[in-house]
């Protein structure tokens, strides 16, 4: 069977906005990745010299910009949790003129949906210039970064047209599983990724398939919030951080992404009567910690929503998520809160695709 992003890439067709269309191929944009990069027997196709490298590395250095830096503090956590490779992620506009002390044998991964970003590509160039090898996830061939890292894939997510990066982020995530996959002990990690991104693809339908629930939440919680926090631990905490961006970038209410156990040490101090504070519950040994974290901000007048996964569930949570392998759920709790943002924008009235201020991409320092 073929799989199609849509017949002409860049209409918009029934859509209001490219955003929501764009939310709505991510399914689409796993199954392309499952069906260029994975086989059903646990092979992985990404070039051998790339994974050669990568193999070879003493330490990853993932360096990125906004939506694809937290796409990187995703992937942080699965080159170091399945391939036990260190791991070290990066702001290309902090990097390029405070370079980290480097390992022996660094090897770099530059996360990049545009492929043009300025500071991103300034980083590039020192690396290059030190002799380093590199790979860059992009969703544009050919773009500069593409063409001078040492290797290049592509993220296969079709042209994103809004300013808010939805598909892409999820591309990154799940390459860069398939990349960690790749290069792990397979006996160790006791999975197989094509099926556990196959059902990932089907739950992430199942959410947007819900969209009207979300749509009544944002309208019940954010539209007319001046401020919002998101909170969570472990890979929640990083989907915490890129949920709100999203709010922030298009619905341009104040939002903050937070670990969870952190809120005590100031943020706690924010909360008052009816602050919208949403929690992401998707690992078990954390779960509990997250729920109390919340509670003290309820005590504190907070009105909270919690987005769970189905096993950790408990009565009177709110959104509820299909179980999937623990390090992959940002694939899928990253969803109700580009729906949420969605919604929120919409429901002020705002140009959701276009927001002020912002470029698509990048190309200054
Ligand atoms: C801009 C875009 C963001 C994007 C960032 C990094 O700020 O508005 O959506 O995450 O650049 O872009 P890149 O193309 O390097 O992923």
């Amino acid at each position: 069977f073929h799989l199609d992003i849509d017949s002409s890439e860049t209409d918009k067709g029934t859509y209001p906005f490219y955003m929501l269309k764009e939310i709505d191929e991510q399914p689409i944009v796993i199954r392309h990745l499952i069906e260029k990069y994975l086989d059903n027997e646990g092979g992985v196709h990404v070039g051998q010299a790339i994974l050669n490298d990568l193999k070879a590395a003493d330490r990853l250095y993932i360096v990125a910009a906004g939506t694809s830096y937290h796409a990187g503090l995703v992937g942080k956590r699965l080159f170091e949790q399945w391939a036990g490779v260190p791991t070290e992620v990066h702001l290309s506009s902090e990097f390029a003129y405070e370079q980290p002390l480097l390992s022996e044998k660094p090897f770099f991964i530059f996360l990049t949906q545009s492929g043009e970003t300025a500071d991103s590509r300034e980083v590039l160039q020192n690396v290059n210039a030190q002799g380093f090898k590199s790979l860059t996830l992009t969703n544009v061939e050919k773009s500069t970064l593409w063409r001078e890292a040492t290797y290049a894939l592509p993220l296969l997510a079709g042209p994103e047209i809004a300013v808010a990066s939805t598909k892409a982020y999820v591309a990154q995530v799940a390459l860069q599983a398939i990349l960690a996959y790749a290069i792990a002990d397979r006996a160790t990690l006791g999975f197989d990724l094509e099926q556990d991104l196959s059902k990932i693809a089907v739950g992430i339908q199942g959410i947007v398939d819900d969209k009207e629930t979300l749509q009544q939440v944002a309208n019940q919680y954010l539209v007319e919030s001046r401020n919002a926090f998101f909170i969570g631990r472990g890979v929640d905490s990083t989907v915490s951080l890129e949920a709100a961006l999203k709010l922030k970038e298009i619905s341009y209410v104040q939002a903050e992404g937070f670990a969870a156990g952190e809120l005590k040490h100031g943020t706690l101090a924010l909360i008052e009567d009816g602050t919208p504070v949403i929690a992401l519950i998707t690992q078990a040994k954390t779960a509990g910690l997250v729920r109390g974290n919340l509670a003290e901000t309820q005590a504190r007048g907070s009105r909270a929503y919690t987005i769970v996964t189905q096993s950790l569930a408990k009565e009177g949570d709110d959104f509820i998520l299909p179980d999937v392998n623990e390090l992959l759920s940002p694939l899928l709790s990253v969803v109700p809160t580009q729906l949420l943002a969605y919604y929120t924008s919409l429901g002020r009235g705002l140009d959701v695709d276009r927001p002020r201020n912002l470029a698509k991409s990048v190309t200054v320092q």
